[in-house]
């Protein structure tokens, strides 16, 4: 009895341990804060794509430009799509409208870019939820 409660017990710890802690908010779904649902991971790919790391940092934490993790507690969506894809040319934050890829993931990186911003998403490299 006793045997068969300690394989159960365990089990179970496997169970947890395997779905780990879901988070879900209507911009993004984030497992065990490293996992994310397809449209946020697109949203890093375009992150990616883009080399936005060159100037705020790989962890987005800031280098010659602000820290997007700060950035985006404050800037609202609108705000913060209008910077993205018209800059900030006096200032240094380059446009990006001539990038159809970006342009037209900008709502995902937005999103990434939020669960970051949230503490949600605890490290810059995520992978897909599968
Ligand atoms: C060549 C360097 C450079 C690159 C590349 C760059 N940025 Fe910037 N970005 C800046 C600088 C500098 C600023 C600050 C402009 C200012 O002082 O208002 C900025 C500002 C911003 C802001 C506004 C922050 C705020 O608090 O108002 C956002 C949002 C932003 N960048 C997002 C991005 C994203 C997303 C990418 C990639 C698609 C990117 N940037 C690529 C340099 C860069």
């Amino acid at each position: 009895m006793l045997r068969a409660t300690v394989i159960l017990s365990s089990l179970l710890a496997f169970a947890v341990a395997a779905h780990g802690e879901e988070i879900r908010t209507e911009l993004y779904t984030v497992i065990d804060g490293t996992h994310v649902d397809e449209r946020t991971l697109g949203g890093f790919k375009a992150w990616r794509a883009a080399a936005c790391a060159r100037c705020h940092g790989a962890d987005q934490e800031g280098l010659v430009g602000p820290s997007l993790i700060n950035s985006l507690k404050v800037l609202s969506k609108r705000e913060f799509i209008t910077t993205v894809t018209e800059g900030r040319l006096d200032k240094g934050m380059p446009s990006f409208k001539g990038d159809q890829q970006l342009i037209d993931r900008i709502d995902q990186l937005y999103a990434y870019l939020k669960g970051r911003s949230n503490g949600h998403i605890t490290r810059a490299k995520v992978e897909g939820i599968n």
